[in-house]
């Protein structure tokens, strides 16, 4: 690989300067009271963070986290993140409230050797995600006055084109962190020539999200187990009724003719957990996924389904799972992901678990983290790659 690496920055020596860290502190937040509901994304940056400060660096971290619309929005700000982060990696970060202003230039000044400051979210300014080249370079310009170097550790968005992301390095000497880093030896595994049999199980809500990776991922696997909500509208190309199911009617067409191009590859569910309502406490039962009642709806994967699924992963050699098979964070819906993520984790194979809703599934559910090869921090980002797509992030580091 023609990128440099955290270790390349380190041998030339960073003590006293400034490096500017690009990390993906995008953290799932409580809706009612705004905590962090699962800070693998924070844990995930620390080795590097550690790193640069063990060797007298000062570092300067930037990150997004939701989508605000390029201008301050307080349920956006990642100040409860910086305080998270001191806390995990054992010192005080200082917080910067804005991430280019006066509090940025200040907080960043006054920085001593082995410091860490955090900027506030990067999309509070319209420059990060701009279309228009020259506004995000204008962004780009005024963060890399902040940082002698720049490292990119934030896997989660190597797939946007955004300043921080794709600008940046441009303009700085960069380098790739020991995430980024090690998400791509272990993605670049399963494009190269995965060990058989390679079984890959998707779900998630939409079908039109993971269109590109099942029309990629077919000629390679072995198995394609499909759950989630998406399934519904698999279902129903096959002729089945799903009720109030999630559906994408535009999609059951392109559905079809994907089953008949898959030769066998893709498995659906024979059985569907299909409750009254969307809801927590909502009546709900295990039906035939071909005789989902007309006002229910399929809100997870029936036992039938998780054992066929399971025994389809019994002797896989490759396992990558992205998207949950059900409403996990609704117990009563929470058993098909379950069955699943423990199958998976107890399998003899090189197992990669993609995205950031089945990585926060794993730890939602108690689930030992180790027992997994490798949770990636990246959904879209870890799709992208498995798609072949060219990364904005990973090609600007090549540069
Ligand atoms: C993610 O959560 O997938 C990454 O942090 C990227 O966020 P985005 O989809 O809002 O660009
Ligand atoms: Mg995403």
């Amino acid at each position: 690989m023609s990128i440099r690496t955290l270790d390349d920055l380190l041998a030339e020596g960073v003590s006293g300067r400034r490096v500017l860290v690009r990390a993906d502190l995008n953290v799932p937040l409580d809706k009612q009271t705004g905590a962090i509901t699962d800070d693998g994304r924070i844990r995930a940056v620390l080795p590097t963070l550690s790193a640069l400060t063990g060797a007298g660096a000062k570092v300067v971290v930037c990150s997004h986290l939701g989508r605000p619309k390029g201008a301050p929005d307080p349920q956006f700000s990642l100040g409860p993140v910086a305080g998270r982060l001191g806390e995990l990696l054992g010192t005080r970060v200082h917080f910067a409230t804005d991430t280019v202003g006066e509090s940025a230039r200040s907080t960043v000044d006054a920085l001593a050797d082995g410091e860490v400051a955090l900027l506030e979210n990067l999309r509070f300014n319209a420059g990060e995600t701009s279309k228009d080249d020259a506004e995000r370079g204008a962004f780009a310009d005024q963060l890399a006055a902040f940082g002698d170097a720049y490292v990119d550790d934030a896997f989660g968005a190597v797939h946007r084109k955004h300043a921080s992301v794709h600008d940046v390095p441009a303009r700085l000497p960069h380098v790739a962190g020991r995430l980024v880093l090690r998400e791509v030896e272990v993605l670049s595994r399963l494009t190269g020539e995965p060990e058989r049999p390679y079984v890959v199980v998707l779900g998630g809500s939409k079908v039109s999200d993971k269109l590109a990776v099942i029309e990629a991922l077919l000629p390679t696997v072995d198995r394609l187990l499909i759950g989630g909500g998406m399934c519904f509208t698999f279902l129903k190309a096959q002729g089945h009724e799903v009720g109030s199911s999630l559906l994408e009617e535009e999609m059951v067409e392109t559905c079809r003719n994907l089953l008949e191009r898959s030769e066998g590859k893709i498995m659906l569910p024979v059985d569907v957990v299909a409750a009254d309502a969307f809801a927590p406490d909502a009546a709900h039962d295990t039906v035939p996924a071909d005789g989902i009642p007309s006002k229910r709806v399929g809100l997870d994967i029936g036992p039938e389904t998780v054992a066929g699924f399971a025994a389809a992963l019994k002797g896989a050699r490759t396992i990558f799972w992205n998207g949950p098979m059900g409403v996990f964070e609704m117990p009563a819906f929470a058993h098909g992901t379950r069955g699943i993520a423990e199958t998976i984790a107890k399998a003899d194979a090189f197992t990669v678990v993609g995205g950031g809703d089945s990585a926060a599934a794993v730890r939602a559910l108690g689930l030992d983290e180790s027992s997994f090869g490798h949770i990636s921090t990246g959904g879209g980002a870890s799709l992208e790659y498995l798609e072949g797509k060219t990364l904005p992030g990973i090609a600007a580091l090549e540069n």
